[in-house]
């Protein structure tokens, strides 16, 4: 596959590592200080990009792959307002567009278990739940994407909560969102329910960004033969 990176930092310098292990060619590494080269012409080079970037950038690229009509695989977190914009594009246009809130097979494994022990707590009285996430200083959105997808699973399923929001909650049927910073955590989020008498928590901890990078490289690949709007769920067959 010949790959196009779009955003070089983090993310993208890990993932050209992978990529290049799976035999794969990385023909652009597209940041802002050679942004002259991310056109059209260069984009249709590449049988599909890797865009991980920022909450601000994001969408303005996806428009840009879409007008070389190649596919997207893209991780960057904060931009969901312009989801059905994306959908439609799929839709309507014939896009494919990978999107992983997080991109880790752990992650993924740990969300289906989030909505199995969510579905569980509606048979006990008086537990209540809450949502933890700690990142590296550098994130630059809170919630994270992770965390706000553990806690849709957690309200579809659990019966005491109807909606998510940050740090303070003014009723119970709030999911409380906390979220720490603290120096080069890739990735912490625990699931955390409690009553009088116990806790019962769940924790996802990433010890490095590989995770990560394995799975944007393996949506690559998937969307080589597949096409739409795809997730995780349609790579993982759990
Ligand atoms: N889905 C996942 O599994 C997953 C995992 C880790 C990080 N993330 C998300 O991915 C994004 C990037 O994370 P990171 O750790 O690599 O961040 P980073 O800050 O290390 O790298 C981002 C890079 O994008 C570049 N960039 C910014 N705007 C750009 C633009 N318009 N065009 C091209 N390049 C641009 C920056 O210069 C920087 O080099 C964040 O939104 C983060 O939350 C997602």
């Amino acid at each position: 596959m010949k790959i196009a990176l779009i955003g070089y930092g983090k993310m993208g310098k890990e993932i050209e590592k992978i990529a290049i292990e799976r035999g794969h060619d990385v023909l652009f590494k597209f940041d802002v200080a050679n942004s002259d080269d991310f056109t059209i012409s260069n984009l249709k080079k590449v049988d599909v990009a890797i865009e991980f970037t920022q909450p601000s950038s994001a969408y303005k690229n996806y428009l840009k792959c879409f007008e070389a009509n190649i596919p997207v695989v893209s991780g960057t977190t904060g931009w969901l307002n312009d989801l059905l914009n994306v959908k439609s594009h799929c839709e309507n246009n014939k896009q494919t567009f990978f999107y992983a809130s997080n991109f880790s097979l752990g992650v993924n494994l740990f969300f289906k278990l989030n909505k199995k022990l969510a579905k569980l707590m509606n048979k006990v009285e008086g537990y209540d739940a809450l949502i933890l996430e700690t990142h590296h200083t550098e994130k630059k959105d809170a919630p994270s994407g992770t965390a706000i997808t553990l806690a849709e699973g957690l309200i579809e399923n659990f019966r005491k909560k109807n909606n998510w929001v940050k740090e303070n909650a003014v009723n119970d049927k709030e999911l409380v969102i906390r979220s720490y910073r603290e120096d080069k955590v890739p990735g912490l989020h625990t699931i955390k329910y409690e009553s009088d008498v116990d806790y019962i928590e769940i924790t996802h901890s990433a010890k490095s960004r590989k995770g990560f990078a394995l799975g944007a490289v393996l949506a690559a690949e998937f969307s080589q033969n597949h096409s739409g709007f795809l997730t995780m769920d349609d790579l993982l067959d759990f």
